[in-house]
This record gives C-alpha cells, sequence and structure tokens, in this order.
C-alpha cells in the first residue's frame, strides 16, 4: 500500500517529517511548495526548504511559479539533491498562489503554455544522468465547469510530455473542505489512465482520509488508485501511517510528541518560522483533544516554549487520559 504525506506549506517540512518517522515513516514526502523564483534567487530562508532529512530517499520535491522558466532551472537545482521526483503544483488554488498565475493556473492558462512547462521539465530532468527521474503533477478537477473529458485530456498531454504520476485532488478550484471531496473522479481518471498507459503512469487519490475507515471507503470507491496521499490528518495524528499499515502496537505520548515537535522545529527551522510553522500545526494537534478550541486559543497566547509546555502539561492534569493514545494491531481486519 503505498501511503504518502501530502505537500502542505508551512507543515511538510524536515522538523515534522521526523515526527512521523517516529512511528516507522510512510511511503513518500512531498515537500511543502518551494516558490522556485525565491529558490534560484538563493533566498535567505531557501536552505531550510531543501532540507531532506530523516529519508532523503523518500523525499518528492514539489516546486511552484507562474512561468517556465525559474521553475526549469529550479528543477536543475533540486534534481541533483536526490529524493524520488519532482512535483509540479497544479493544484493549488489559494487565491494569493492562483492570482499569481500559479499552482491551479497551470490547469487552467493555455494549454500550450503548461505543454512548454512540462515539456522543459522533463528535458531538464533527462539532461542529467544524476538525480531523480520521476515527474509528477499534482492537480485538481479544475474549474466549476470541468468535464471529465477535458480532465482526461489534460493528463494525457501531462503524459505525453513525460509526466509518470498524477496526484489527484478532487476538488474544483472554488470548493474548500466544507464539502467532500469528489472520489469518484479518482477513480474515472485512474481507470483511464490505466486502461491508456498502462501501468507506466501511476495515479495517486487525496482527500479526506483520516482513519482506516475514511480510507477503506476511498479503496472502494477508487480501487484502481495506485495509492493515497493524506495531508491533514497526518498532522493531527503524526502516527496515522502506522495505524494504516497496522504492523504493530504502541502508545502516542501527547505531550512528548509536541516536546519533540518544538524541538525540531528549532533544529530544522529558521527562527523566523517559529511562530507560523508552530501555530499550523497547533491547528490541527490540538484536535486530538476534546477541548480542543480552549486548549489552542490559550497555547497561542505566546509561542514561548515553556509556556506553551506548561499549557500542555496542566491539560493532561486535568485530562489524564488524554495525554496517551494506545493503537493496538488488529488482527480481525485485512492487511491493506
Ligand atoms: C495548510 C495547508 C497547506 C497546503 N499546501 C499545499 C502545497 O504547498 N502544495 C499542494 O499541492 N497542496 C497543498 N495543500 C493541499 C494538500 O496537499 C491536500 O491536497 C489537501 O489538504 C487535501 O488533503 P487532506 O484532506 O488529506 O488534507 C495544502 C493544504 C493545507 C491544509
Amino acid at each position: 500500500m503505498i501511503l504518502i504525506f501530502a505537500p502542505m506549506a508551512t507543515l511538510s517540512h524536515e522538523a515534522f517529517r521526523r515526527l512521523i518517522h517516529r512511528f516507522g515513516g510512510c511511503s513518500e514526502y512531498y515537500t511543502e511548495m518551494i516558490h522556485a523564483s525565491s529558490l534560484n534567487t538563493n533566498g535567505r530562508f531557501e536552505k531550510y526548504y531543501l532540507l531532506n532529512g530523516p529519508e532523503p530517499h523518500k523525499i518528492v520535491w514539489q516546486l511552484t511559479d507562474s512561468a517556465e522558466k525559474p521553475i526549469v532551472e529550479a528543477v536543475s537545482r533540486v534534481q541533483t539533491l536526490g529524493g524520488i521526483g519532482i512535483d509540479l503544483n497544479m493544484g493549488c488554488s489559494a487565491p494569493a498562489i492562483y492570482k499569481l498565475g500559479a499552482g491551479i493556473s497551470w490547469m487552467l492558462k493555455d494549454r500550450k503554455e503548461t505543454q512548454s512547462l512540462v515539456r522543459s521539465v522533463r528535458t531538464q530532468m533527462d539532461s542529467s544522468a544524476e538525480g531523480c527521474k520521476r515527474l509528477s503533477v499534482k492537480m485538481r478537477l479544475g474549474e466549476e465547469s470541468f468535464t471529465m473529458e477535458d480532465l482526461c485530456s489534460f493528463a494525457d498531454m501531462l503524459i505525453g510530455e513525460g509526466v509518470n504520476r498524477l496526484v489527484l485532488h478532487p476538488r474544483t478550484k472554488r470548493q474548500n473542505y466544507g464539502r467532500p471531496a469528489q472520489w469518484k473522479y479518482v477513480e474515472q481518471l485512474a481507470s483511464y489512465i490505466r486502461a491508456k498507459h498502462g501501468t507506466a503512469v501511476s495515479v495517486i487519490g487525496n482527500g479526506d482520509i483520516s482513519d482506516r475507515k475514511s480510507l477503506e471507503e476511498k479503496m472502494k470507491t477508487a480501487p484502481s488508485a495506485d495509492g493515497f496521499m493524506i495531508g491533514r490528518s497526518a498532522v493531527q495524528k503524526p502516527w496515522l501511517f502506522a495505524e494504516l499499515e497496522n504492523s504493530l502496537s504502541f502508545t502516542a505520548d501527547l505531550y512528548e510528541l509536541f516536546c519533540f515537535f518544538s524541538d525540531a522545529l528549532d533544529e530544522f527551522q529558521p527562527p523566523e518560522f517559529r511562530e507560523t510553522r508552530m501555530r499550523r500545526f497547533l491547528a490541527y494537534y490540538c484536535n486530538n483533544f476534546s477541548f480542543s478550541h480552549h486548549l489552542r486559543t490559550k497555547l497561542l497566547k505566546s509561542f514561548n516554549i515553556s509556556y506553551q509546555k506548561e499549557v500542555f502539561l496542566s491539560y493532561f492534569e486535568s485530562q489524564k487520559s488524554e495525554q496517551y493514545i494506545r493503537i493496538e494491531k488488529k488482527t480481525d481486519i485485512d492487511t491493506l
């Protein structure tokens, strides 16, 4: 079973990957989107985006920008850093990204422009004997008026230019997380690709996987998918991949995990990023607790680490049973 950690700005960095790794890791780790132009100009913080631990061989570098040239240059830079491959972000629909002409804009602009980008990226990747060779594209369904025919022809174009992996987050440009991801489209795309391109191209589904039950539902809806990508729920439960793999029983100590993550932020992120990274992490991590809103509000009052540790400790004083989560290996279910 291929289970992948999703690219998420401010979350998919080495400090967080180390937390997942504590529980045995996952199949692949996409990085948060790396802005190609900033990387190429050797911005002050770029070295942090290029950290590839703790399992460098499982890294997929996700790049974003609005133009071909900086992306191709960035490819030449990250390609030599190893890992599985490079991913082009064609799915991000955050207004700030979309308005720049990046993210999902690549699905919507003149097809020739996107085709040229992919062709140039593939040529760049093939020009060196070294380095990662898998090229993927992460995308959404497109505009609200998209048709499956459009999506499949877009996928054909990408594959024709050398893309070997498609990741589909089956929501349209405007759909937010309030509505469920539409996994029937993952199945439609994956079965189309399988019939037309065989096994040379893999299709990964992404969206709303939060536990074994939801994964099984997605597997049922999209049996042709080659793997599954998980974002927000893996931040809430860094042990989620281990839980889904069902290969061992373990106990997660949620206080100790918070302390570990905090130390990892100090080690693998610049001090200037500490607050934004911690804030985003807590937005999901606090969902583990029954008084999540109250706890989160308290934690966000100060980013002083002694203060935050104190807040957690006093929370666990009153909610003792919530500090530990026991995951039992189940013997009565099939291995995924
Ligand atoms: C905070 C946040 C940041 C994200 N950043 C990116 C990103 O950098 N690149 C990308 O392709 N998708 C990004 N996404 C989308 C996720 O990769 C994923 O498609 C989405 O969260 C749905 O998966 P989930 O339901 O498992 O969270 C982001 C999502 C969130 C919540």
